[in-house]
């Protein structure tokens, strides 16, 4: 266990605050204060010998202003997180501090529950930039093909991206004639393969460690043709391999299947990781799912807003509206009006054959080509196709 704790090193000037964060950190299995000093130089000497994991700093050094402190030790140290511990919320002094590279802040008085949480939050967000950081490979520039690529992104889980996803990449398939490969960017805990009744064995990370040198042919052995043929890029068998997915090897995997596939349908996960930002920026179409309800409302406005501060041009994204009849939910008129963005498709509530499709492990365009929700599919599919010849 000693081995796999969090080390933390604690900088602050006050005796007594010093002696609480050691009794309270003193309570935790997974932490290990390595030690503490009471001003800035001592801190700085001591983190660049000892690196560790987390630094909490105090807001109050005799020696140096902590803004200044927090700024030299993250560009010394990029892979340790800062949190830095304030007597006051003041919003323009925590502003410094995130400005100057600090990850978090706590209020004193804090609680136990309070300061291993921030700690450990701070810590696994960490290890993440580590991974991006430390890509095993990067892309060679300017490989991308000809191939379009579709992110299918919902702010909020469970509001049907999968679904429609897998009858989107379906339809193109049958009803559009494309060549149409599927990644399930869900790393961790997709279920891609479910709709498609496939086992993930050989999956994105196996492509991903090929490195830059990983072409089509290469990436052919890995995805999982489906009957429909849709070819079909599962998430990693194991959750913790979601890790070895770097921004770069995605970026490469992403321009790869441009060359040999008409289009790649991005099943999404609701995150702002950078992995799912990188694959929205270079998304030719972003299809927004959302659903009746507040919540998910709430969330699309503010994913407007970033799609906006990312320059990102309004035509890129297409509103669809799933399960828009659903009894005592929005209107169209009333997304429209909270989003301020038009909803260009709309898909009805058919709970019994999406479920039913998915125990099945047969996609509903597939299993029923012929009903009208399979043709509602393929419309949207035809949609899609249009938005994407604009791109
Ligand atoms: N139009 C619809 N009508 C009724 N049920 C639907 C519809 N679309 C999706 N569902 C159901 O909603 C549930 C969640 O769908 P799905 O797994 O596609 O969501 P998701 O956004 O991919 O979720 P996650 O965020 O967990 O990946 C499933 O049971 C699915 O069958
Ligand atoms: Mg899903």
């Amino acid at each position: 266990m000693a081995e796999n704790r969090i080390r933390v090193l604690l900088v602050h000037a006050f005796p007594d605050t010093t002696a609480y964060i050691t009794a309270l950190l003193g309570l935790e299995r997974d932490i290990s204060l390595e030690g503490s000093v009471a001003n800035g130089s001592a801190g700085l000497k001591q983190a660049s010998e000892a690196k560790p994991d987390v630094i909490l700093v105090g807001s109050e050094l005799p020696d140096t202003d902590s803004a200044g402190l927090v700024r030299q030790i993250t560009t010394k140290l990029p892979r340790t997180g800062v949190i830095v511990l304030v007597t006051a919320d003041d919003p323009n002094e925590l502003r410094r501090y995130m400005q100057a590279g600090a990850r978090s802040f706590l209020v004193m008085p804090f609680s136990s529950e309070q300061l291993a949480e921030s700690i450990r939050d701070v810590y696994r967000r960490m290890r993440s930039v580590k991974v991006a950081a430390e890509p095993r490979h990067s892309a060679p520039a300017g490989n991308a093909g000809q191939g379009k690529l579709v992110a299918v992104f919902g702010p909020k889980g469970g509001v049907g991206k999968s679904t429609l996803a897998a009858n989107l990449a379906v339809a193109l398939r049958r009803n559009a004639e494309r060549k149409v490969a599927l990644v399930d960017c869900s790393f961790s805990f997709g279920d891609l393969h479910l709709f498609f009744d496939i086992k993930p064995e050989r999956t994105i990370v196996d492509f991903i460690d090929c490195g830059p040198d990983g072409d089509l042919d290469t990436l052919e052995q890995v995805l999982r043709r489906h009957s429909s043929g849709v070819a079909l890029l599962a998430r990693p068998v194991r959750p913790e391999h979601a890790e070895m997915i770097t921004t770069d090897g995605l970026r490469h995997t992403l321009d790869v299947l441009t060359q040999g596939y008409d289009v790649t349908v991005l099943d999404c996960p609701a995150s702002y990781d950078d992995r799912v930002l990188m694959a929205l920026d270079r998304a030719h179409v972003i299809i927004l799912i959302v659903t009746p309800d507040l919540g998910t409302l709430y969330n699309a406005t503010t994913f407007l807003s970033l799609t906006r501060a990312l320059g990102y041009s309004r035509e890129r994204i297409m509103i669809v509206f799933n399960r828009y009849d659903s009894q005592g939910g929005a209107s169209v008129k009333e997304v429209e009006d909270t989003l301020s963005h038009a909803v260009e498709f709309k898909v009805p509530s058919r709970w019994r054959d999406f479920s039913s499709a998915l125990n099945s492990g047969v996609p509903y365009a597939l299993s029923h080509p012929n009903s009208e929700l399979a043709r509602t599919l393929a419309s949207l599919a035809d949609m899609v196709l249009k938005k994407c010849d604009g791109q």
